[in-house]
């Protein structure tokens, strides 16, 4: 059910590639809410041709942008401010890419050339939107910059290999630019760290579905769908939280603050034959 809760708002969101992504329900729950944005994604994205439908249904124009180029993400900013005449309100960042997941990379043997790349293009890159935002004095005041993070950034979760550190650096340039921002622009930044979800670059992890069933069995809620996530988005760039900045906001249905789970000793009685001490 829709509010009206972004009604004359103007945003960028970052990385819708199908409708499975997190950015894709989010788009189409902005536009519901009242919201105007342009979506943006890598050259290479585009090509899929996936992001056209998503453009059509929320009547939103395409900027092609490569979230590491400095020049693209110039073009972006500039790009929407002459479009919607005027500056912006919320930004999604909702990128992440590890060339050491992609090809199956255990962590004792990380590429570094790799490993630079995903910390660029996962983490460096909200940097980068910020420091073009602050540059062209994109933002209206009070507006709002949420990015996309995952609890390996706290926890080791070996499988995630360098995403880890791509997503512990992102948390970390939210506070530091979410502090800047803030006394520049009253502008907050946060980082909403969400559940394991099957999206294209959730699914191409190596061992997702059992973290993705350990996570549903350990949450008192059960993992957060996609479409929660963005509802969770949404009201970070409503007007309801002007005052939450520097925060990263668990959104795990309880995951992150659970011990064990009567489902998990179940599921190791069960393994382990009964047996008690
Ligand atoms: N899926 C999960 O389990 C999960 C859990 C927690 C956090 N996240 C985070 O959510 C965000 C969105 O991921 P998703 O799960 O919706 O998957 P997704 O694959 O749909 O989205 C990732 C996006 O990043 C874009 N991207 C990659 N390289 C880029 C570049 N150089 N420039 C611009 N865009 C680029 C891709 O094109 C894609 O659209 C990511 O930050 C991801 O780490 C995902």
């Amino acid at each position: 059910m829709a509010n009206n809760l972004l009604a004359g708002k103007v945003g960028i969101i970052s990385g819708a590639l199908d409708e499975r992504s997190i950015a894709w329900k989010v788009a189409q729950k902005a536009y519901a809410e009242g919201a105007r944005f342009v979506l943006t994604n890598a050259p290479l994205a585009m090509r899929m041709g996936e992001i056209n439908k998503l453009s059509e249904e929320c009547e939103a124009p395409i900027v092609p942008a490569d979230a590491t180029s400095m020049d693209d993400l110039e073009k972006l900013f500039s790009g929407t401010q002459e479009h919607f005449g005027g500056k912006i309100d919320f930004v999604l960042h909702s990128i992440g890419m590890s060339t050491n997941i992609r090809k199956g990379k255990h962590y004792g043997e990380l590429n570094y050339e790799w490993f630079q790349k995903t910390l660029d293009v996962s983490a460096l890159s909200l940097h980068r939107m910020l420091a073009v935002a602050e540059k062209q004095d994109a933002f209206n005041e009070w507006g709002s910059v949420v990015a996309l993070s995952y609890i390996a950034a706290q926890r080791a979760f070996l499988d995630y290999t360098d995403m880890s550190q791509a997503k512990a650096v992102l948390e970390s340039i939210a506070r530091s630019y979410g502090q800047r921002l803030g006394k520049l622009k009253k502008v907050r930044v946060n980082t909403v760290s969400q559940s394991p979800t099957k999206t294209s670059a959730g699914t191409g992890i190596s061992g997702f579905n059992a973290f993705y069933e350990y996570a549903e069995r350990m949450s008192p809620l059960g993992n957060a769908p996609a479409e929660a996530c963005a509802d969770y988005c949404i009201s970070l760039f409503s007007d309801l939280t002007r005052f939450v900045t520097m925060q990263n906001l668990m959104h795990d249905g309880g995951f992150s603050t659970t011990g064990i789970s009567e489902e998990m000793v179940e599921a190791i009685t069960q393994v382990s034959g009964g047996s008690e001490a």
